[in-house]
């Protein structure tokens, strides 16, 4: 009701420029008809030169009113187009939604995904870290850790709660999450997989590793991780033990000197 009251007093005051501005054009031209003739005639009359100068102190003074009217309708104007736009309705923050393949179990009290359905989200962990972090946008990043701490990627679920208890917005945290690597927007699967793609590595075939391994796990082309959310792939840079490349690490188990053949074996009891 403020702001369609307010954009009404907004067309008021633009009318009221306009016309005033019409008013001008004519009064002017009018005016200078007026004097030109007075002018005239002060040149064969010299007894008219006081009603010349009267003429010309009504254009002055018309003119000074005119700026004042148009200061205060600018100043009316400027306050009820600010007025317009405060009251104009906010469009809900959202974040957009990711496709969840997989189902939810805990395990040492952290979500674990290995299955098919969603997985279950403890939006109470969100209220505690935004309580502890802040609710600034500076608290960004450390939220974002957290919550990648707790759930082991970034749930859209836990992100529509941040955005609705903090300053943070939406595309901050799409920015965010997409700057740094180490975020994940989609689960992750029960064991992580890391193929070393370092130098020593790589020339000892990790990329021949990595094909084999996703082809047996039947990853899909763009996916990082399998259909039954067990392992997940990642692509790393140096392992540290160069001399057994080509290197593989299963959570915290590694397999050295590995061939396309026996890539899967690195697996072990998991597959
Ligand atoms: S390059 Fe793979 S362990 Fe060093």
């Amino acid at each position: 009701m403020k702001g369609r009251a307010a954009g009404v007093v907004v067309l008021v005051c633009v009318a009221a420029l306009t016309a005033d501005y019409a008013v001008k054009i004519a009064w002017t031209a009018a005016s200078d008809v007026r004097v030109a003739a007075l002018q005239e005639k002060v040149r064969a009359d010299a007894g008219l030169a006081a009603a010349l100068a009267a003429e010309q102190k009504k254009i002055a003074d018309f003119n000074q009113a005119r700026r004042t009217r148009i200061n205060w309708l600018s100043l009316v104007l400027i306050v009820a187009a600010a007025a317009f736009l405060v009251e104009q309705p906010k469009a809900p923050r959202r974040i957009p939604e990711k496709p969840q393949k997989a189902a939810g179990v805990r395990r040492g009290g952290k979500p674990v995904v290995t299955g098919a359905a969603a997985p279950e989200i403890d939006l109470a962990f969100v209220d505690e870290v935004v309580a502890r972090e802040g609710r600034g946008t500076e608290a960004a990043i450390p939220i974002l850790q957290a919550i990648q701490a707790h759930y082991r990627y970034l749930p859209d679920e836990a992100l529509r709660r941040v955005c609705e208890l903090t300053e943070i917005t939406p595309a901050q945290i799409a920015g965010t999450s997409s700057f740094y690597s180490r975020f994940r927007r989609s689960p992750v699967g029960e064991h992580i997989v890391r193929v070393c793609h370092g130098t020593a590595c790589h020339v000892a075939g990790a990329r021949q590793i990595t094909d084999e391994l996703r082809r047996e796990l039947k990853i899909a082309e763009g996916e990082d991780t399998d259909p039954s959310r067990t392992f997940t792939i990642e692509e790393v840079a140096c392992l540290g033990c160069c001399s057994l490349a080509p290197v593989v690490m299963v959570d915290e188990h590694t397999a050295g000197n590995l061939t396309p053949a026996t890539a899967c074996d690195a697996l072990g009891e998991h597959a």
